[in-house]
This record gives C-alpha cells, sequence and structure tokens, in this order.
C-alpha cells in the first residue's frame, strides 16, 4: 500500500537506525533499481529461470523433459491463483440446482460438470448453503476424477456393498466421494493418525460413514482382517507438484532426492496394495504430480514388474492448463490441478464379494 519511494525512505531510515555506515550505500542501491527497475527486471528474467519463473533451477529442468511442449505454461500456471471449485453432494442435488442456490445469494459460478462448479471468486465456506450439512465440499476438479474412475459405469459399476480400500484417505476428500456416489464396506486407511481424525470430520459433516483405520498401506499385518478388497484407491503420497499453485512453498521445500524416495515409495505401495486386491478387483493409482516418475513412467513400470494387471482406460496425465495448452495459460485459472490417474484391473472372476 506504501509507494516505492515511501519504502526505500523506510528502508534507509531502518538502517541508518542499525547500520549507520551503509545507510548511504542502501540509499544508492535503491535509488537506483527505481530508476532502472524495468530494465534490471527485464534483464533478469531473460537471463534466469529462476528469476522468471520462480521455481528451483532442478524443478524446471524436470518440467521441461517431462513437458517440452508444455514446459512454459505449467512454469506460469503455476504462479497464477487457482480457483474455489465445488464437488455438489449427489445425494442431496446437481451443479444445476446449486448454481440457482449460489446466485440467489450473489454468488456466481460456472458449471464445470454434473456436480462441480467453478466459483467465479472464492467465499468462505460459511457462506456456502448447506455447507454444514454437507450438502457440498470444496474439491478440486481433477481430485473428483477419483471417484467415479475407481466406481465406473454401466456393467463396470461397482455394486452397493462393495469392499472398498482408501489406502491414503487423509484428509478424506476422494473418501467421501465415493460414499456419495454409492454405498460402499469402505476402510480408509491412512498412516498419519492426525490426518486420520480430518476424515473423521469429513464424513461427519457429510453424515457418511466408513472404517478408519491408522496404519502403514505398505505395511498390512498389523491392520489388514485378511479379506481381499474389491477396489483400491492409491491416492499416494508424492511431490505435489501438481498443486504449487495451491502451495507455492511447496517448489522450494522439495528437494531432487525426495522424487527418487517418492516413487520408490509409491512402487512399494502399488506391489503390495495389488496383493490384497481380489481377482476381478480394480485398482486406481492417482498422484497430484506432475512429473512422469510419479505418473505415466511408475505405471509402466508396474506393468512390467506384474505383466497380469490390465490397463483400463483412465485419464493419465492432467495438466493443470486451460483447453488451449500450445504454450498459452489463457484459462488455466478455471482449470483442474495437475494429476495422473491409472485404473488397474486384476484377472479372475468378475464381481465383488458382497
Ligand atoms: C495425497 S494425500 C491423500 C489425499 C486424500 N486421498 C484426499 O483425497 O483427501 C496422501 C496421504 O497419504 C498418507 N500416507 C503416506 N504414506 C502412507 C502409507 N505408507 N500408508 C498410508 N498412508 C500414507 C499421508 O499421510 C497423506 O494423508
Amino acid at each position: 500500500p506504501y509507494t516505492d519511494h515511501t519504502l526505500v525512505d523506510q528502508a534507509v531510515e531502518c538502517v541508518r537506525q542499525r547500520q549507520p555506515g551503509s545507510a548511504g550505500f542502501i540509499n544508492a542501491v535503491l535509488r537506483r533499481f527505481l530508476r532502472e527497475r524495468h530494465l534490471l527486471v527485464a534483464q533478469l528474467q531473460a537471463e534466469d529461470p529462476v528469476a522468471r519463473y520462480q521455481h528451483p533451477r532442478w524443478w524446471i529442468d524436470k518440467v521441461r523433459r517431462d513437458w517440452p511442449t508444455h514446459a512454459t505454461a505449467l512454469l506460469e500456471a503455476a504462479n497464477v491463483q487457482p480457483p474455489m471449485t465445488l464437488r455438489v453432494n449427489a445425494r442431496h442435488g446437481d451443479a444445476t440446482s446449486y448454481a440457482e442456490q449460489l446466485a440467489h445469494i450473489g454468488i456466481t459460478a460456472k458449471i464445470a460438470g454434473s456436480h462441480a462448479l467453478v466459483l467465479d471468486q472464492a467465499v468462505p465456506v460459511h457462506r456456502l448453503p448447506g455447507f454444514d450439512q454437507g450438502h457440498v465440499s470444496v474439491q478440486d476438479l481433477s481430485a473428483q476424477l477419483a471417484a467415479p474412475l475407481l466406481l465406473g459405469e454401466g456393467a463396470d459399476a461397482l455394486p452397493a456393498g462393495a469392499r472398498v480400500l482408501d489406502a491414503c484417505a487423509a484428509p478424506g476428500g476422494k473418501t467421501a466421494h465415493l460414499l456419495e456416489l454409492q454405498t460402499l464396506d469402505l476402510l480408509a486407511l491412512d498412516v498419519d493418525r492426525e490426518r486420520l481424525v480430518k476424515v473423521a470430520q469429513t464424513l461427519a459433516r457429510q453424515n457418511l460413514h466408513a472404517t478408519l483405520q491408522a496404519g502403514d498401506a505398505a505395511e498390512p499385518t498389523p491392520w489388514w482382517d485378511g479379506r481381499l478388497f474389491d477396489a483400491i484407491l492409491l491416492d499416494a503420497p508424492c511431490s505435489a507438484s501438481g498443486i504449487v499453485r495451491r502451495h507455492p512453498d511447496i517448489r522450494w521445500l522439495r528437494r531432487p532426492a525426495d522424487i527418487t524416495t517418492l516413487v520408490r515409495t509409491q512402487a512399494r505401495l502399488l506391489d503390495t496394495l495389488w496383493s490384497l486386491l481380489a481377482p476381478g478387483g480394480r485398482l486406481v493409482y492417482a498422484t497430484c504430480s506432475l512429473f512422469k516418475a510419479e505418473g505415466a513412467d511408475q505405471i509402466d513400470a508396474f506393468l512390467q514388474r506384474t505383466p497380469h494387471a490390465i490397463r483400463r482406460p483412465a485419464p493419465g496425465h492432467r495438466l493443470p492448463l486451460g483447453e488451449n495448452v500450445s504454450g498459452s495459460v489463457k484459462n488455466c485459472s478455471e482449470a483442474g490441478d495437475g494429476f495422473y490417474y491409472a485404473r488397474l484391473d486384476k484377472p479372475g472372476a468378475a464381481g465383488p464379494s458382497i
């Protein structure tokens, strides 16, 4: 809210009090920066991708390697504020009916799916009609793809009562979505006991029911009762490189070695959970990552070592860009987060063990 000159004056005053000998020098540097700002910033941005895109160098290189055509758009999109997206509880209405309720109280939104709405402007959740009763939840568009992908449709639909494992459940957004769409015998597991409290809160708000369990999905002995699952959602721990626009600090906190560790953990989770899946069952693997190592490459490697697994149609990598991804970031503020989805079916007697 202050003018540049006020800021410089205050900064120099501050230096005068603490380091009087440096005040003249600081004053000269800051005033010269104000005079030459456009040139200096332009030069820096042209020469230094770290300054231009506000990402660490290794991350920029990785995005360029994985997405040579879309790298610039992806890096720029990570600095654009994301939209607030809602999921209307299918047990209470749909996007059209909820958009009308919102319009009545002056909140405008675009319909983005049968039960999805993107708000023109973010609002506090207490302003959303029926939020406390679970009629609506805040969930990104790409995250909303998980539950329908696991549940299937038509002849492929998972029947009521199917035994489902949500292996990395907290804070429970996808758990709740699954239960909104189908009545399931659902075990919501998470290694982090404190985060599991959030799953309980999410389900309580919506009056939905699941069995909650703290445990490591890669070490089932302590928590598994020996009954195979008809369907497993593995929303795996990942770099979160697909949601950096929501958590800008992630890119600075991660280290390149973290990706290697995460890829190894994801592979271990995949292998272990595959063994808990009933013949004829399905597993959905998801990460909120842009990196192919945590998406397409991870699943290719799994299929190499698990040749009997059947890869079914799934969205694959979803980039957080608008429809026009030819280098332009237009519309990206309304696009879903970066995600990867694969669905893997286990051959065998079809039909859930309900
Ligand atoms: C991407 S978040 C899941 C988001 C959640 N599915 C949702 O939609 O709200 C990943 C979760 O995996 C959990 N996690 C990490 N390693 C795990 C493990 N070995 N076993 C079970 N949960 C794990 C983390 O505690 C974290 O809550």
